[in-house]
């Protein structure tokens, strides 16, 4: 957390609060955004912003909501210990409703009016993908906390995620299909709207076959579909073992309780789209015997996931971070220091830095960016007992 004993602190935040006032006095407001030309030239004094676009209302609020905590917190943090390159950063947010078409207006915005150094955004990968192509043109990094399908960081080298990849997943998900639930059929029951979903179903598919296993039905579903029953009907007729269901947990929460009334008991099971609390309040008893994989449990110990976690607390009234507050940490602060050591806001030279990430510690475990700008790390697998979500293991990459 703060690397400063208080004392200390206290002499940097006077010491940055002067620093901004001789700014403020020199320019009353930046905060409109509308002198673009003093902060794109890097004028010193002048916050430096930064642009996060987030699902903050919609079907995957949860998903923004969560980020979003987790960034802002991250930001909070480097503004206590003194800012970034002398200067103070300003994290501006907007909220696209977990619809299509609004981040790249959002994303536009950022760039031309607010003239942000850097990107932060989304979780859901079809946002991500949308917005990627305006900063890759613009020449302006963006960091994706969590979008996890792999052609996210394929738009261009100026693209970059802090969190592990789908072939992993699907891959890792097939294994303890086999492995753990002893599975030699699956079902799958993918989200066609959703680019995370299409990817994740592929992957899984790929593995689960190459072992042996078989698919022996795929049904799909569309985002924001209320009634899945036909599907799972002609699931349950194909008799598998186990059924995937990799999408967002609102649906994925509405096909296990409609699974469980017609009678379906087999495991049921997810990637990280299924982690938020709403999974609970939709599926409720219904979870008995689900799992889901993620990117990080509050659970698992490691001093750095302690302190994290403690900070979070203290912030949001006791709440418990989950893996999307943890990632939208973490791709604030690999950002942030990619423009410490780049010592510059320049895109370029902060693309140049973020690719040279190596060892970064983050809350979610060691960060190398790869030539591919993604990251290679670990994963937990989660189910739900008695209404609670609880680790059950870890599985490296
Ligand atoms: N990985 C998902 C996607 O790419 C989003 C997600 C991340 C959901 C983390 C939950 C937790 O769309």
């Amino acid at each position: 957390m703060n690397p400063f004993s208080k004392p200390r602190r206290q002499v940097l935040i006077a010491l940055t609060a002067i620093a901004l006032g001789v700014a403020a006095g020199c320019k009353p407001s930046s905060s409109g955004g509308s002198d673009g030309a003093a902060a794109a030239a890097g004028g010193a004094g002048e916050p430096i912003k930064i642009g996060e676009f987030a699902s903050l209302t919609g079907s995957e609020a949860a998903f923004g909501q969560s980020s979003h905590k987790g960034t802002q917190l991250a930001i909070d943090e480097i503004n206590h210990a003194g800012g970034l390159l002398g200067r103070k950063v300003d994290l501006v947010s907007e909220d696209n409703r977990s619809t299509a078409g609004e981040s790249v207006t959002i994303v536009k915005k950022f760039i031309s009016r607010e003239k942000v150094v850097g990107v932060l955004g989304e979780v859901a990968s079809g946002r991500s993908l949308e917005a990627a192509p305006v900063c890759q043109a613009a020449k302006v990094p963006m960091v994706s906390p969590s979008s996890t399908n792999p052609k996210v960081t394929e738009i261009g080298d100026y693209i970059f995620r802090v969190c592990f990849i789908d072939p992993f997943q699907g891959k890792l998900l097939a294994d303890f299909a086999k492995r753990s639930l002893k599975a030699q059929t699956a079902a799958i029951l993918s989200d066609v709207s959703a680019p995370y979903s299409v990817g994740l179903a592929d992957f899984f598919r790929q593995r689960f076959t190459a072992e042996g296993g078989k698919v022996v039905v795929e049904q799909k579903y569309a985002s924001k579909d209320k009634d899945f029953r036909a599907q799972l009907t002609a699931i349950k007729a194909a008799n598998p073992d186990v059924i995937f269901v990799p999408g967002y947990y609102t649906e994925a929460g509405l096909v296990v309780s409609q699974a469980r009334q017609l009678g379906i008991n087999l495991p049921i099971f997810g990637g990280d789209g299924w982690e938020a609390p709403q999974l609970i309040e939709i599926a409720g008893a219904a979870l008995k015997n689900t799992y889901y994989s993620t990117h990080y449990s509050p659970e698992a110990k490691s001093a750095k996931i302690e302190s994290f976690v403690k900070a979070f607390q203290a912030k949001f009234g006791g709440e418990t971070p989950d893996a999307m507050a943890a990632l939208g940490y973490d791709s604030a602060m690999v950002l942030v220091d990619a423009i410490r050591r780049a010592g510059s806001t320049d895109g370029a030279k902060v693309r140049d830095a973020l690719a040279a990430t190596k060892d970064y510690a983050c809350v979610t475990g060691k960060t190398t960016l790869d030539a591919q700008r993604n990251a290679s790390k670990a994963a937990v697998i989660i189910t739900v007992e008695n209404g609670k979500f609880k680790y059950l293991e870890t599985i490296e990459p």
